[in-house]
């Protein structure tokens, strides 16, 4: 089968990478991709995104199932389109991607559901009319986490050591509003200890596991400075085991399928769960509607089996073949460009040549995120790059074949964390 995947990043270059080894597929397309994309099986598609040109695509190409990676296209409708067209599309409808897309409504769907959450306050009104009020509201909680509601690239999650960063974290977004501020903008009490990822392919109340990852999403070593998309992953986490699973499941996992059905919003696709963990205490922190990235670089390589036939059935919600893992470790680290992540005005530099040794050791993939075709070769064309992903059946093994793998790849400008994987 044909199988198109939405998006341009690391995450779906793993995932076209990891689906064109399968028997059922025949040609991943993915639109419109990046120019690190090739490979056997694997074509990237140049038109621009709209509904039109999506329909010529679906028939030029004869698409049978559709893999949205980056949110947006949720949020666009594109599930919804699917189901228009009766193609299979491994994705939420746009109602349910709110789940994602709103932090205000997620939030309130928790508490309404049941599901262990820290308490928070929607200081939305406050922010806009009455920016003192808002500031006195980051006394109430001793480690506050400032959330833009709407969509804000990943970079909407403010994590704040006491009420003096609060306020000056809402000090800058009062002066430079963010993307996503304009859906509101909440505060919540910080949890402590540890956090893990874990995914799921859903359809409807029915869903099948699909593994634990942990993500590093401050931009540098010891998890200081602001945070990213996510810097590197690794999965599986060592400590997360079945009864953890299961007791995710069955408080979290089970509540939001079926409190989604309840509003007549049943949930297709990959459900990622954000999760805080302090011994028996385990909190959400938030719903993702799709793979993440970095995550899906160390989850995918993992999954043994027809993936691609795997996705399809869930689907249809059809579960009756069930994953199997490689009892290995993944790990994959992200290299970033100079002023990554470019907050508050700072310039992410783009244009560097990357210079890519071609003896990548054994058990390494290069993912390409950030990069563009010049006459000169590859060069940088955003704010994460690139990164190494690799496995092994040790741990250690694997994160010392990615970062000696990583050396094999550089541009001028390049920053990467040198702690992913070490402590957990
Ligand atoms: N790594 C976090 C995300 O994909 O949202």
């Amino acid at each position: 089968m044909n199988v198109l995947i939405l998006g341009s990043g690391g995450r779906e270059h793993t995932i076209a990478w990891r689906l064109s080894s399968d028997p059922t597929c025949t040609r991943v397309y993915i639109w419109p991709g990046n120019d690190g994309m090739e490979g056997e099986k694997i074509e990237t598609l140049p038109d621009s995104f709209c509904r039109e040109n999506f329909e010529e695509i679906i028939k030029n190409k004869k698409i049978h199932l559709v893999i949205p990676g980056a949110e947006k296209y949720l949020y666009e409708g594109i599930s919804d389109w699917c189901r228009d067209l009766k193609l299979a599309c491994f994705g939420p409808s746009s109602n349910a991607s709110e789940l994602e897309k709103s932090k205000l409504f997620s939030k309130k769907f928790m508490i309404e559901s049941g599901i262990p959450t820290s308490r928070f306050v929607d200081f939305s009104d406050d922010f806009q009319n009455n920016f003192h009020k808002a500031l006195s509201l980051t006394e109430e909680f001793k480690k506050p986490v400032i959330k833009i509601s709407g969509p804000s690239l990943g970079k909407g999650v403010f994590v704040c050591s006491d009420s003096e960063e609060a306020r000056s974290i809402l000090g800058k977004l009062k002066d430079e509003p963010q993307p996503g501020m304009e859906e509101g903008i909440l505060m919540e009490e910080g949890v402590t200890g540890k956090e893990v990822s874990l995914f799921y392919a859903c359809s409807d109340e029915k869903y099948s596991y699909l593994g634990s990852a942990q993500d590093y999403k401050r931009v540098f070593d010891g998890d200081r400075g602001p945070n990213t998309g996510g810097m590197g992953a690794i999965s599986p986490v060592p400590w997360v085991n079945d009864d953890f699973i299961s007791k995710v499941s069955q408080k979290i996992l089970e509540p939001t399928l079926k409190g989604m059905k309840k509003m007549d919003t049943p949930f297709v696709g990959i459900l990622f769960l954000g999760l805080m963990v302090n011994e028996d205490e385990i909190n959400l922190l938030e719903y993702n509607v799709r793979f993440g990235d970095p995550e899906t670089q160390v989850l995918l390589p993992l999954i043994e089996g027809d993936l691609t036939n795997f996705i399809l059935n869930c689907c249809s919600g059809n579960f009756s073949q069930e994953l199997k893992f490689k009892k290995q470790t993944a790990v994959h680290v992200v290299k970033a460009a100079k002023g990554y992540p470019g907050l508050f005005g700072e310039e992410v530099e783009k244009g560097q040549l990357i210079k890519i040794q071609n003896n990548l050791l054994d058990k390494s993939k290069i993912i390409f995120s950030g990069v563009k075709k010049m006459k000169e070769g590859l060069v940088t064309n955003g704010g994460r790059v690139l990164g190494v992903t690799s496995w092994s059946k040790d741990r250690f093994e694997a994160l010392q074949t990615c970062y000696e793998s990583l050396e094999k790849v550089q541009f001028k400008g390049e920053h990467f964390r040198k702690d992913i994987g070490k402590n957990l």
